[in-house]
């Protein structure tokens, strides 16, 4: 499967996902889980989507590079929301847990912007 496919696919399971927490949110009133719903919307769903994009339009490599932006893209982006919707959700969180979680997945996200950066530069056309 070619790597624009996957992060488009990926990309609107999670626009779904995220729209299902906003509607969850909406009708319970309660509006605690804002953060987690952001970063599903924007970092999972809008971020994958332009993903896409990019290399369509820009013709970006398919190899090794691409897998690795891939797998850290959304692997970051499930850490985020995994702690998120923890942090978020009321009582105790165990933040010697989801504190470094967010942190490294973060990073993930981060390598993944890095990645489409060197794309960039790697095809210049
Ligand atoms: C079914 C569709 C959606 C529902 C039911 C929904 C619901 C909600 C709710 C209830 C809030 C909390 C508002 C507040 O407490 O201030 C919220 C915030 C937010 N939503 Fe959605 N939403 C939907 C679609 C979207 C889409 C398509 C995006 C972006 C692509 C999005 C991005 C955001 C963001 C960024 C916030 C946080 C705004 C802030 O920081 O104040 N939402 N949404
Ligand atoms: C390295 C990855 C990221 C980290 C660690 C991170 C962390 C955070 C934190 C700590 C907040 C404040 C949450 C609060 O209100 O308590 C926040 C808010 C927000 N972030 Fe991120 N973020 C990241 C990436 C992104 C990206 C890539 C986007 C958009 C594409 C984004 C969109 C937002 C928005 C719209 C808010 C305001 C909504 C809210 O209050 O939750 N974030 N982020």
């Amino acid at each position: 499967m070619k790597i624009e496919r996957i992060h488009l696919t990926l990309g609107l399971v999670w626009l779904l996902a995220g729209m299902t927490l906003g509607q969850i949110m909406g009708e319970s009133g309660d509006h605690g889980q804002l953060p987690t719903h952001a970063h599903i919307m924007l970092v999972g769903g809008v971020l994958s989507i332009l993903w896409a994009i990019l290399y369509r339009a820009f013709a970006f490599r398919q190899g090794v590079l691409a897998w690795i932006q891939t797998l850290a893209h959304h692997l970051g982006a499930a850490g985020m929301v995994y702690s998120l919707f923890n942090m978020y959700g009321g009582g105790q969180p165990n933040m010697a847990l989801f504190g470094p979680m967010i942190g490294i997945s973060g990073l993930l996200v981060m390598i993944s912007v890095l990645l489409i950066l060197i794309q960039s530069f790697l095809n210049r056309n």
